[in-house]
Formats: structure tokens, sequence, C-alpha cells
């Protein structure tokens, strides 16, 4: 194992996702050994705190959100709970970065590094609006060196939302790029944590039998989904500000287009699997003003039920605004405009209080050029010429496979085809269970590799976009917020918009 690893430091140590996600995801990376046992954390936020109420709260979010189970006694529990450290400070205050900065040298110094010499992690888990302040508090307290360093590193990891806006994105870039370089900084999806949302590459690059036939030529059109089955809830005051487009589209979901869509990359490293997806996401067809009407659809649920529980309208939610129009669904037909995808429909849509929690890509081929055979019903109904087209589903959660369905000759004297799938499902292929999408972000934030995490440039090309749209709905003649009953799988306007290319969403 590499001797380099840091001293993670977790700004907002206080939040949800330190006791659900981070922490867990340690501990699991400890259990596998795939990170020293030595690694130290320090939780920074205003709360007042000693270490030992700290460690206690972690103690406790292990027991409850730990897939490695560990039990009270278990040593390796116990030694990497005393390796939790906390520090009480105010992001506005340089007094707090300087304790900071002297805990983390002291820390060094037990370790036998001499004081302030050892490599940090910053894990920014926080609102956005102290992002850049506390890059320049870290710079100002000496706790960020210079790139170029030989014997010692700074990265800085930040988590999503990344601005709200094209301008909002450009000033939190400018302000995290004032104190640090880009090679330091560690933009999070998880979506690109996730096995399968990985497996996009290594079955695109490391096969050779799908990717000729990858292209505006034998492609029908794409389709994207990613349903949610949960409604708002508690995050609506959060929600209300932002919507499906800039929730999951500007980021998870115009990922995942990116790695369907790009070129094969030179290497598999960083820069040049980003330049690829950079080149896929300028070329994203932008929706001036109207053009957005006949392109995408947005929605907010009503009350409905999901799996038999009563769900409230979005409206009803605590915290959404009154007479609110942020839209809980989205659906774009999108266009990347470049030689490989030209004219090929990319249908995306997400939302939340749908039917199901499921997330898939299918790509769907063309039509043989000339039907020669029936297609039988699954209710026995033969008809002529309407056999499904060929289509290949990456699916990326739950229950992650890859199907690939093609028509099959039904046994008999007549020549009528039935169309089946062909399915690898990862459970009853590998015996161990995929990694939690913030174990494998952690662990390469750490090893220094980037290709996970997403550029300024990929995040500015992505809020370029969904700029585009948000602004078109500012437009007097803007197409109105449609209603979706909460348990359903969306607006009828929703299929409407692949009904009038002739298509149907596959998953309905
Ligand atoms: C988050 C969004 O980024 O992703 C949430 O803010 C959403 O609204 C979540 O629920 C979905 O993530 P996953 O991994 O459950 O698909």
């Amino acid at each position: 194992m590499r001797n380099d690893f840091p001293t993670l430091v977790i700004f907002g140590a206080s939040g949800d996702l330190t006791k659900r996600k981070l922490i867990p995801a340690l501990f699991q990376l400890l259990t596998e050994k795939l990170i020293p046992e030595h690694i130290k954390v320090v939780g920074f936020a205003r709360r007042e705190k000693t270490d030992e109420q700290f460690r206690a709260e972690m103690r406790d979010a292990l027991s409850e959100f730990s897939r490695a189970n560990p039990t009270a006694e278990s040593e390796l529990l116990q030694s990497f709970i005393s390796r939790l450290y906390y520090q009480c400070g105010n992001y506005d205050d340089p007094q707090s970065f300087l304790k900071l900065s002297k805990r983390l040298s002291s820390l060094d110094e037990q370790q036998g590094l001499p004081g302030g010499s050892g490599n940090y992690l910053f894990y920014l888990s926080t609102p956005p609006s102290v992002f850049g302040l506390i890059a320049k508090q870290l710079k100002d307290a000496g706790l960020v060196c210079k790139p170029q360093d030989t014997d010692r590193w700074t990265r800085v990891i930040v988590e999503k939302p990344f601005g709200r806006d094209l301008q909002s994105a450009q000033r939190l870039n400018n302000e995290l790029l004032s104190v640090l370089d880009e090679s330091q900084i560690y933009r999070i999806d998880h979506y690109l944590g996730k096995e399968t949302v990985q497996n996009i590459m290594a079955f695109r690059f490391g096969n050779s039998i799908f990717e000729p036939l990858w292209n505006a030529k034998y492609i029908d059109h794409i389709q994207i989904t990613v349903a949610e089955s949960v409604a708002v809830g508690s995050r609506a005051g959060y929600y209300d500000h932002s919507g499906a487009i800039r929730d999951m589209v500007q980021n998870h979901i115009l990922q995942l287009l990116a790695l369907i869509a790009m070129e094969p990359p030179a290497s598999f490293e960083a820069n040049a699997v980003r330049d690829e997806k950079v080149k896929v996401l300028t070329a994203l067809r932008l929706y001036k003003g109207e053009e957005a009407n006949t392109a995408v659809v947005r929605a907010q649920y009503s009350a409905g039920a999901i799996h038999k529980s009563h769900i409230p309208s979005y409206l009803e939610e605590h915290g959404v605004a009154e007479g609110s129009k942020t839209e809980t669904y989205i659906a774009i037909k999108a266009f990347v405009d470049n030689w490989r995808w030209a004219g090929v429909p990319f249908y995306i849509r997400t939302g939340k209080a749908l039917k199901e929690r499921v997330s898939e890509i299918s790509i769907v081929f063309k039509q043989p050029p000339l039907a020669l055979f029936h297609h039988e019903h699954h209710d026995g109904h033969v008809e002529g010429d309407d056999m499904p087209a060929n289509s290949l589903t990456l699916r990326v959660q739950p229950n992650e496979s890859i199907r690939l369905n093609f028509g099959l000759k039904v046994p008999g004297p007549d020549m009528i085809l039935d169309p089946n799938d062909m399915e690898f499902v990862y459970d009853e292929v590998f015996d161990t269970a995929p990694p939690e999408a913030y174990e494998r972000l952690i662990l390469n934030a750490m090893l220094g590799d980037s290709t996970l995490f997403i550029r300024n440039d990929e995040v500015e090309a992505a809020w370029t976009f969904v700029d585009s749209i948000i602004e078109s709905w500012q437009h007097a003649n803007a197409a109105k917020v449609h209603e979706y009953e909460a348990g359903s799988w969306g607006p009828q306007a929703a299929d409407k918009l692949l009904a009038n290319g002739g298509h149907r969403w596959l998953i309905y």
C-alpha cells in the first residue's frame, strides 16, 4: 500500500452525509485494507463538541449505516473510532483555521511526521456558499500546498450542488481556482462512483462488438430514465429552490449521457476521459425561447399513493412555497449535434414520487430495412410489422444488469417472432456486493485519481445546456407545468413527447 495517505478533514461534519455515507465508506475501505489503519479523520463544524462526543455519534452512525456490520468489540472499529477528532470552528473566523492547522500539525507529529508535513484531503460537505471562503481560509492558514510540491499534497473534494446556474458555477470555479490548482479540486458526482456507471465505459471500450454499432447509422434513439419513488419529504426546503433539472439533470443525468455518447478516450487517464465528456456536453443542442416547448416537459406531482401509502401533493409538502412552480419531474428530448449522433434523440427523464425506483439507459437500434416476419404479442395476437426494435439496456439500479432484447422465432410451423431478453445480472455473476459510490470516490481522491470527478469545464458546459431550458421557462409563452399523480410514471405530456417522434418509453 502507498505511504502517502492523507488525514481527512470533513467540513460540515455535523451533517447527514458524514454519518450516512462518509464515515461508513471510510470504515469499509479499512475493512477491505484499501487504506492504512493509521488514517485519521478530523470533523470540523460550528457546533461545540468534544472528540468523545463526535466519536460516540460516529460509532452510532456506523452501527446504523455501515455495510461491514462491525461488532462493538471489533478491534478495527475501536482503533478507527480512536482516530476520529473534532474541531469546532466558524468558517469566517481565521482563528478557527489556525487552530485547525495546529491540530493537524500535532497529529502529524504523533505519527512521526515533522509538524505540518502530512498530506491533507479536505472534504467540503457544506453549502456551496462557503466553498470559496473555506478554500481561502485554508490557504491563509498555510494549509494548502502548491500543486508542484513533490513531497506533500493538498486536495479538496467539493459536494454538489456546484452552483445554481452557469454564472454562479463560474463564480465558484473562480473562487476555488484563485486558491487551488484545478488538479487539486475533486468535484463529486456520486453517480460516477456507482459500479454500473463505471461499467458504461468498460462495456463500450473494453469490448469490440457493440462499438461499431454505436452511432446514428444503427441507433434510432436513446432513453435515460432515473426514476425515484421517494417524494421530496423533509428536503422540500432545498428542493423547492432547485427542482429536478438542477437536482438531477445538470449533474447525474448529463454525466450518464456523456458516458454513453463520448468518443473512445486515448487512455483511461483523468484528463483524456474528461476531454471526451466535455466534447459531448458542449455539443448538446441548446433550446432558445419557445423551442423548448416542444422538447421539454416539466411537471409536479399531485397527491397519490406509492406502494399503498398515501403521498400528499408536492404543494402540500412542508417547506414548499405557496403556488410553487418547481418541477419534480422533467423529460427532455436532447440532441448531441456531432457526426456520431446527428439526428438521434436522447430522451432523458427523471422525477420524484414515481411508481418505482429504477434507473436505466436503453439504446434502441433501428428496425431492419424490411419487415419480413410477423410478431406475436404476449396475448397470442399476431401482428404485421410492429416488431419492437432491438434494444440494449444498462440497468444502473436497483438489480444491476445488462440486457439485450431481440426477436426469436416462436417454435412451430409459422415464421412468427417473439422479442426476448438475453440478460446478465450482476448479483448472479459476481458474489460480492458492489461497493458504495462514496467508497470508490474517497479512495480515488486519496490516490489522486480524478477520472471519476467533474472538471470545471464539464460543470460549465452542463450548466450552459440546463440554463438554456430554465431561461426558456421565463418566456411569456413557456409551456405550462403539468401535473402527474404520485405513484404514476409521470405526465401524459411526456408520453406525447416520444409519440411525436414515433417512440415510446420502454418503462411505463
Ligand atoms: C442526489 C439528489 O444528488 O441524488 C437527490 O440531490 C436524489 O434528490 C439522489 O434523491 C439520488 O441518488 P441515488 O444514488 O439514490 O440514485
